[in-house]
């Protein structure tokens, strides 16, 4: 089913893709056994800092029998030591799958473009679709369900919000996202998710507002991610000043639905984005996120490089 397919973005997935990634997560996480990484390598070739994308990866690998190699930007400067094509074709001849967290989306699309194997979006600027596939479970083991479920976005409509407005819609979901002017979901993921939406189901729908509250009255799932990215550190001031109305506090979550969770991809800013009461709160379920970033990658390594697993 998924076998030598790239994953750069969470659309590159059907909905019934998506089901059978999940489905195959709780299979794992439940304990069952795959050895169907066997003798087969995994490269990261990462050019930010990490550490749940890292290890979850690593862990995956070596818990399917197969191994991961960690390269740092320091040994093989994509684009700068060799062309991303030079780097991507010499990999292919060692590797079974890449996965890659770069700055430019572009970098990864070239990776995948040259590579002979498969290659996975480990976060770029665009999108960071392993993120948005451990939320996905995450949200469907607390709830019971995703089709139907009303995420509120607080912040940043950054890759992270990207994947997820994507995947809401692939999933079913209602997705709302409040960001301050200038800050906001760019109007090509808005289409894009709206079509997706449209083509799925039609309860997924996507709305857009500046105010916080709005976006997070009744919603079943208040969500927030860093004012600055990776990469953006040096706009890190102008963006607190930004987003001062943006944090979420037991006050905001207080307006969502008496259930509500809390989700965060992390790394998280306690006292900016979001505050220490409310990530410490019982409604948060960030480790339980970060967790499933295993259970997930476990499932998409699995389904994508096994060779005798069933379509
Ligand atoms: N959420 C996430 O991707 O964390 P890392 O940046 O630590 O990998
Ligand atoms: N938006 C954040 C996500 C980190 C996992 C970043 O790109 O730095």
């Amino acid at each position: 089913m998924l076998a030598n397919r790239d994953l750069l973005s969470i659309t590159d997935l059907e909905p019934r893709e998506l089901a059978r990634i999940l489905e195959t997560s709780l299979q794992l996480k439940d304990g069952d056994q795959l050895s169907v990484l066997t003798g087969q390598t995994l490269a990261l070739v990462f050019e930010k800092p990490s550490l749940r994308t890292r290890v979850s990866f690593n862990v995956a690998a070596a818990q399917l029998g197969g191994h991961c190699l960690y390269l740092s930007p320091q040994e093989v400067g994509l684009g700068n030591r060799e062309p991303v094509r030079d780097v991507a074709r010499s990999l292919s001849r060692y590797v079974d799958c890449i996965a890659a967290r770069t700055f430019a989306h572009s970098t990864v699309t070239e990776l995948a473009r040259w590579s002979e194997v498969p290659v996975i979006n480990a976060l770029s600027e665009d999108e960071h679709p392993c993120q948005a596939l451990a939320d996905l479970l995450t949200i469907q083991e607390k709830t019971g369900r995703l089709s139907g479920v009303i995420l509120a976005y607080v912040g940043d409509g950054n890759n992270v919000a990207r994947s997820l407005c994507l995947g809401a819609a692939l999933a079913g979901m209602e997705f709302r996202i409040a960001s301050p002017p200038g800050y906001n979901l760019s109007p090509t993921f808005v289409q894009r998710a709206r079509e997706k939406a449209r083509e799925v189901d039609s309860r997924a729908i996507l709305t857009t507002t500046a105010d916080p509250v709005e976006a997070v009255s009744g919603a079943d799932i208040v969500y927030t991610d860093v004012w600055a990215s990776m990469g953006q550190e040096n706009e890190a001031s102008t963006r607190r000043k930004a987003f001062g109305g943006y944090q979420v506090t037991m006050d905001l979550l207080s307006v969502a639905s008496p259930k509500a969770l809390f989700m965060h991809d992390l790394p998280a800013h306690r006292d900016e984005e979001v505050t220490d009461e409310v990530i410490e709160s019982k409604q948060s379920v960030v480790f339980d996120q970060a967790e499933n970033r295993l259970h997930v990658q476990k499932a998409l390594l699995a389904l994508m490089l096994a060779k005798e697993m069933k379509p």
